[in-house]
């Protein structure tokens, strides 16, 4: 009977049996603006495995696409690397479809998948190193502890050298074509920083030390197959990408200052708009996104490639603007590295607003390399002046620390 949903084969003993959520916005808080895909392989033996599944809604799209290679039923295996609903969200429903001789875990996912689904699930454990014989092939197992969750692990099948990276190298990006180089080179390089920045970023030393424990096995890969969005199959994309993980991982300053803002009646957007024109002055590449029209992922996406960060903040009741709170919570969980920066903002009699961005750029370690700079009600000539001078300053700062 014809179907609306294939396979996609991609090795000679490998399957893409994912889904394409076209229509997703919000990964928590993350504006995902192009969709995403929740990618799911089979790796077909003498044994057969299904590599991971897919988020809750979506497993009949996936069993759909498996059913176009082979009945279900006869899969063997099921391999979760990764516990995150998007990847977990239909295990029960496709345990109960496969009832697979076993579903396959790492150690640390036994107790996450039983919080998860309070026993649903009968988890085989498996440690680092450890292989899987699918008779003719093999699986094995590599533990990367904290990229992203204590329980992350990837599967690497050495007989078509594909490696299954769960959300390593991943980006969300919702296509119907499977591999990066059918899609334009921009608006990977955009994506795949965007989820290094919003995903990956908070474990970034652990991203080093996976990419030389990964590289120390000597693995012979030519297809990185993430879970997220399209897949890495040339040569020099995966160089790419894995040389982009390590790059963003040390976070080296660069000359792009990010003024980040929200105004009330336009005198803080006046401070920021000042502020920039000292920014360049003094050297730096002034980015300015006032939080009326950007979303705070795409913020942290800017600051990864950043040397500065400039946040303002109107006083509204002795606090925070609402917008300015949320992307400052958002980027301290981030925890990016190796900013300078500065809080500033325009009040009207109490001027509480900025101290609290200077509170939270410190806590940060955003290294704050000039004084708060607060303007009453509407800045003058003098006033705006002052805040060039004040973002020179920054500027200078930063010119500093950058290679000469
Ligand atoms: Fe794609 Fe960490 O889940």
């Amino acid at each position: 009977m014809a179907q609306a949903f294939e396979a996609m084969k991609l090795t000679d003993r490998v399957y893409w049996v994912g889904a394409i959520d076209w229509s997703l916005r919000n990964f928590h808080g993350y504006l995902t603006s192009r969709g995403t895909t929740y990618n799911a392989y089979l790796v077909v033996g003498e044994k057969t495995a299904l590599i991971d599944t897919v988020k809750a809604g979506f497993g009949d799209e996936m069993l759909s696409r498996v059913a176009s290679v082979m009945d279900p039923s006869d899969i063997d295996y099921i391999v979760s690397n990764h516990a995150e609903m998007d990847h977990s969200g239909c295990l029960t429903q496709a345990v109960e479809r496969i009832r697979p001789e076993k579903l396959i875990a790492s150690k640390a996912a036994v107790s996450a998948l039983d919080q998860h689904f309070h026993g649903a699930l009968q988890v085989t454990p498996v440690s680092n190193g450890e292989t899987l014989s699918l008779g003719d092939a093999e699986l094995t197992f590599v533990e990367t502890k904290m990229l992203h969750w204590p329980e992350s692990m990837v599967t690497y099948f050495g007989g078509d050298a594909v490696l299954f990276s769960q959300d390593a190298f991943g980006m969300h990006l919702a296509s119907t074509e499977r591999y990066v180089d059918e899609l334009p080179w921009d608006i990977v390089e955009y994506e795949t920083a965007k989820y290094f920045a919003n995903i990956v970023l908070p474990y970034a030393p652990v991203v080093v030390k996976a990419l030389s424990s990964l590289a120390g096995l000597d693995l012979k890969v030519d297809l990185l197959a993430t879970d997220h969005g399209p897949l890495w199959r040339q040569p020099e994309h995966r160089e790419w990408v894995t040389g982009k993980y390590g790059e963003w991982s040390e976070q080296a300053p660069t000359r792009k200052a990010v003024v980040v803002y929200d105004t009330m009646w336009g005198s803080t957007d006046m401070m920021a708009r000042a502020i920039g024109e000292g920014l360049s002055a003094g050297g730096a590449h002034p980015l300015l996104m006032p939080l009326s029209g950007s979303h705070r992922s795409d913020v942290a996406t800017e600051v990864l490639t950043a040397g500065a960060l400039v946040v303002g903040s109107p006083t509204l009741n002795k606090t925070l603007y609402p917008t300015v709170a949320d992307v400052l919570a958002y980027l301290t969980g981030l925890t990016p590295k190796n900013l300078v920066g500065g809080a500033f903002g325009s009040y009207g009699w109490a001027g509480q607003g900025s101290s609290h961005v200077q509170e939270a750029l410190e806590k940060m370690k955003v290294d704050l390399v000039v004084e708060e700079l607060k303007v009453q009600y509407v800045p003058d000539a003098e006033a705006l002046a002052g805040c060039r001078a004040w973002g020179r300053t920054i500027a200078d700062a930063l010119m500093a620390r950058l290679p000469q």
